[in-house]
């Protein structure tokens, strides 16, 4: 059985999750509760798991590590035979992959905004950061917007990260109407969030 370091409110360990249930192996995965914060160190975590004290991170089944969400579903799909999320080679492969950086990208610049406007204090917050943070965002969200043929390829890793960011921003930003400005991304997120791997790792339902 192997391990997974996680957290439901996180969209990259929900990214993981995901892509396990698409690949049809969350059945040979056991999820582990775990608590990780800017400010709270964590040693036994930093040592034994990540030094960068990040989730999720998934122990397989002889005990190797392996971080970060993208490496961990990576594995995943090459232990379900290659191929299947992620184009096992060509030009697909790359666009896969550059079209997962960006997600990740949107995603980290998410949580980062989570962070500092949820447990900074407020005396020390930085506006003009927080709406760079936004910028790179929208840009992200606009370009796929834009690109209609991203989101009707075969299902990817690509759009399965990109789903969980605006997973977040709903879990997290619900006062931000992306909906009203994204048309495109609105109709294929509200198909892509009827999928079992959606509905069973939505952070909204957790316990
Ligand atoms: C959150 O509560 O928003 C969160 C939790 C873990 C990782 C990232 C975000």
């Amino acid at each position: 059985m192997m391990k997974l370091m996680y957290a439901p409110a996180s969209p990259f360990v929900r990214k993981v999750r995901v892509t396990a249930m698409e690949l049809g192996l969350d059945g040979e995965i056991e999820l582990v509760p775990t608590e990780v914060a800017p400010g709270k160190p964590n040693g036994a975590y930093s040592k034994d798991y990540n030094p960068l004290r990040k989730i999720p991170a998934l122990v397989t089944d002889d005990g190797t590590v392996l971080y970060d969400s993208t490496v961990i579903c990576e594995y995943l799909d090459a232990r379900a035979g290659g191929g299947r999320l992620i184009p096992a080679s060509g030009d697909d492969r790359w666009r896969v992959l550059t079209l997962n950086a960006l997600a990740q990208g949107m995603c980290e610049a998410a949580v980062l905004i989570r962070y500092e406007t949820f447990l900074r204090p407020e005396e020390s917050r930085w506006p003009t950061w927080v709406d760079d943070q936004w910028d790179k965002i929208w840009s992200g969200l606009n370009f796929f917007e834009g690109t209609p043929q991203s989101l009707e390829e075969p299902l990817s890793l690509a759009q399965l990260g990109l789903g969980c960011v605006l997973g977040y921003l709903e879990f997290r930003f619900s006062d931000v109407d992306w909906r009203g400005d994204l048309p495109n991304l609105a109709t294929w997120y509200d198909v892509l969030a009827e999928r079992d791997s959606f509905v069973l790792t939505d952070p909204a339902a957790a316990p």
